[in-house]
């Protein structure tokens, strides 16, 4: 243990991170800033291709992170994982999605804990940063590695630290977001504090693994139930002729006990429609119902289904059926300005309103071209060009992301129809008889 805590105050441990997405590729930038020398694994060799040309696949974090990398402390980038056996710490960042019946799938936890034990030696300290149900530290990883014939908190030290990471965010990053600790048992939450006090700003200790697991988890589920309540309040104010959004700010003017949440038209992201399941399945093992997490699951799964029946409402209106009516979506990434597009409620709009025998079409300045989803496949789509004419050819527009580069204006001005999902035409001039909440 002294050892390892000599090699964390020093920087000179060498800190590993497996899986260099949205969460893994910032992480390993902070270390490296930090002074400590990094290693990124994963299994897509073409990110790791980009690392060592110094391009950035992940659009908001800009060339520069990845430049910066190539100076200062030592980094390398690899897919071999046999190389795990260099880093003194090693944090697990892969994607922990759900299975075809919302049952957690930690095969990528699993196979990679897999990897780590085979390379694994004594002194190395590992943390699970993944999101995940309680407990899957301690039951997951930690018997896999203790396989080899190594004791957690002993011979190498097992900690869970959860990413609260918000992409596209400018204020807050990896280095200033408090970052919750617990080990599986005190050294080796000792050790995982030291080395994130090491690299981050403020760091939270808890009492073990499970509350860090846990916590995480409670803030996800706060933030799918909140936006299922204002998705509820949406659909009952529209029907009384209420502006939700107005009445949204209105009651974030009071100063205490109240947190704006805003409807949409779905759920995205590779959180919040998912890591609340983690919980739902777990909690069956003691017995008990989760109620919040699936009524909120309900009507947030049921929000593209209710745009998809205003807009045909609105079409209907003015004498035109879905059927082989031209329709723009705006915005194609699951929140604004950042090009993610996982789990992003535009796809099933797409898929609704095609199957109804509409001509859909998208933009997003964010998103070129649609690529291959896992329950999509791959659209073919390309975004089309935004002018007046363009926007004049559609029978109607949907908004469904608020990307601060479009211009609502003009998009007001020309469209002969818009189905607003985001509030987005709140401030624009001019008769809005052709606008439609939903
Ligand atoms: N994206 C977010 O905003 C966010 C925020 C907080 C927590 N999380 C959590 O962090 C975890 C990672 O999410 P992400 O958004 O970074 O996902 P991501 O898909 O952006 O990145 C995951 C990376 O892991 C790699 N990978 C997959 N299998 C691997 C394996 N066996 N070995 C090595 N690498 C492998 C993938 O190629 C990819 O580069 C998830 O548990 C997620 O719930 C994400």
């Amino acid at each position: 243990m002294e050892k390892l805590a000599h090699k964390i105050s020093s920087r000179s441990a060498v800190v590993g991170v497996i899986g260099l997405g949205y969460v893994g590729l910032p992480l390993l930038a902070t270390f490296h800033r930090a002074g400590f020398a990094t290693i990124g694994f994963d299994v897509d060799s073409k990110k790791i291709e980009s690392l060592h040309a110094k391009r950035n696949y992940l659009q908001h974090l800009g060339d520069e992170l990845v430049c910066a990398l190539h100076t200062g402390a030592a980094f390398d980038a690899t897919c071999d994982f046999a190389r795990l056996s260099e880093a003194d710490a090693i944090l697990i960042c892969v994607p922990t999605p759900l299975g075809k019946h919302l049952e957690p799938d930690l095969s990528y936890i699993e196979k990679t804990t897999d990897a780590i034990a085979k390379a694994l030696r004594p002194g190395q300290l590992i943390v699970l940063e993944s999101t995940t149900y309680p407990c899957t530290t301690r039951e997951i990883v930690v018997p896999r590695l203790e396989a080899r014939g190594l004791k957690v908190g002993q011979d190498i030290y097992v900690a869970f630290s959860p990413e609260r990471e918000d992409p596209g965010r400018k204020d807050f990053s990896t280095q200033n977001i408090p970052k919750l600790v617990g080990g599986i048992d005190p050294i080796s939450g000792e050790l995982a504090v030291a080395l994130y006090r090491a690299a981050v700003d403020e760091v939270v200790p808890v009492s073990s693994a499970e509350v860090a697991e846990a916590a995480k988890l409670l803030e996800n589920i706060y933030r799918a139930v909140n936006i299922a309540l204002v998705n509820e309040m949406k659909m009952v104010l529209t029907a009384m002729g209420i502006d939700v959004w107005e009445v949204i700010r209105a009651a974030a003017t009071k100063p205490f006990g109240f947190q704006a949440f805003y409807p949409g038209p779905g759920l995205g992201g590779h959180c919040i429609p998912i890591d609340p399941f983690y919980l739902t399945w777990k909690a069956r093992e003691v017995g008990m119902p989760t109620r919040f997490i699936e009524l909120a699951g309900e009507i947030n799964h049921g929000m593209p289904g209710y745009v998809v029946e205003r807009l045909s409402r609105a079409l209907n209106d003015r004498g035109k059926p879905m059927k082989g009516s031209r329709i723009l979506v705006l915005g194609l990434a699951y929140k604004p300005d950042v090009d993610d597009v996982r789990e992003s409620p535009s796809f099933e709009l797409i898929e609704r309103m095609t199957d109804l025998g509409a001509i859909v079409e998208y933009n997003d300045p964010h998103v070129p071209q649609t690529h291959f989803m896992r329950h999509y496949g791959d659209l073919g789509l390309k975004s089309v060009v935004l002018t007046p004419q363009s926007i004049a050819g559609y029978d109607c527009v949907l908004i469904a992301t608020h990307h601060k580069a479009y211009d609502w204006q003009m998009v007001a001005d020309h469209a002969q129809l818009i189905v607003d999902t985001r509030g987005a035409m709140r401030g624009v001039k001019g008769s809005s008889d052709h606008i439609v909440s939903a």
